[in-house]
């Protein structure tokens, strides 16, 4: 039996840039046989000057980790007391509980809406539940998984001015679909001491077997900061891709472009479905909810292809498929195998 093509994890179906592809064979070779140089003209300090310049943050607010998921548990553990509240989006990223749990705290949620075609962060739903459960943590993530909306600027700053008694997590594990700006990122953390902003190389650059991410964060997650700073170092294999990716980001925005333009694809295919409602994203994925009496039928037909898709577990996720963007001819796949049901449902 051939392989399943993996399309329910988010992550890139698309080749290493050319600058990752050849390190191995290159010069770079030399940093695999040492520990982390600490120095000025170590590849570490090299990386967190690219990121000082990509963000505008000076690198000592920047500090890398094995992916995001590492300094969310670091931050997790560091601050979450037994029985602390943690506010989030009620759909979200299922392990963000199972962190938050690990820590002793207890996940709460707030309603994320939604408009004809897309995902939306609600201020009023957010600011009932903030009130009712004065929550130690907030978590808004932008885009966030598994609705691939974002957070306008605008609103993010009334979400930060209402949860000023806690510490706020702005997770944006999906960066770089959309251009940076350098003056709101200041702006955020400006605002409020007690934001952590995390960014990850496992989705827009395509690389989660590297385990590389990154949080900006002020002062008051000094000792968060030196927790994901390891005595002997960071894996210097990672370092070095995550450089040149970053010297690569050209590449990434081709990328980018086609994955907007197979997305445009599925909404045109799928627009005027009775069974299936398809919502705008910001994403590698896109997601569609479908209607509860045909879940065996696409699930088993979903096992029956060549390919995998997600259907998030939790319950307030519960009859959404979430896609990963592939290459046309398998996006056509999928897209086909939808439309057939589509069709059998009429
Ligand atoms: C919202 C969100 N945050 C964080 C992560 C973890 O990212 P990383 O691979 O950098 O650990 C994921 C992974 O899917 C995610 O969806």
């Amino acid at each position: 039996m051939k392989a399943k093509v993996y399309l329910d994890r988010n992550e890139s179906q698309f080749p290493l840039s050319p600058a990752c592809r050849g390190i191995i064979k290159s010069k770079y070779q030399k940093y695999l046989l040492r520990y982390t140089d600490k120095s000025i003209d170590s590849v570490q300090n090299k990386l967190l000057e690219k990121l000082q310049n990509l963000t505008g943050i000076d690198k000592t607010n920047i500090a890398l980790g094995d992916g995001c998921e590492e300094i969310l548990k670091i931050c997790f553990d560091h601050f979450i007391k037994k029985g602390d509240k943690v506010l989030l989006a009620d759909k979200s990223w299922g392990h963000y509980k199972t962190l938050i749990e690990a820590a002793g705290g207890a996940p709460v949620y707030f309603n994320l809406a939604e408009n004809r075609d897309r995902y939306r962060y609600d201020i009023a739903s957010f600011k009932k539940n903030y009130k009712k459960y004065s929550p130690k943590i907030v978590i808004i993530t932008s885009p966030n998984n598994p609705t691939g909306n974002s957070i306008q600027f605008k609103l993010l700053c009334d979400f930060i001015k209402t949860a000023k008694k806690s510490i706020f997590i702005l997770d944006q594990a999906y960066w770089g679909f959309e251009d940076e700006n350098k003056n709101q990122l200041k702006k955020i953390l400006t605002m409020h001491n007690k934001i952590l902003i995390t960014r990850s190389f496992s989705k827009y650059l395509g690389m989660p077997g590297i385990r590389l991410g990154y949080c900006i964060a002020g002062d008051y997650f000094k000792s968060v900061k030196e927790s994901l700073n390891p005595y002997l170092g960071f894996n210097q294999l990672s370092i070095l891709l995550g450089l040149s990716a970053l010297n690569d980001l050209s590449y990434y925005k081709k990328i980018a472009k086609i994955i907007s333009d197979e997305k445009q694809k599925y909404y045109d295919g799928l627009k005027n479905s009775k069974i299936f409602k398809i919502y705008k994203t910001d994403t590698n994925f896109l997601i569609i909810k479908f209607l509860p009496t045909l879940e065996k039928e696409l699930r088993d037909s979903v096992e029956a292809s060549t390919f995998s898709l997600s259907f998030p577990k939790e319950e307030a996720n519960k009859y959404l498929l979430r896609i990963t963007i592939s290459d046309p001819a398998i996006n056509k796949k999928v897209l086909s195998l939808l439309l057939r049901i589509d069709k059998r449902s009429r």
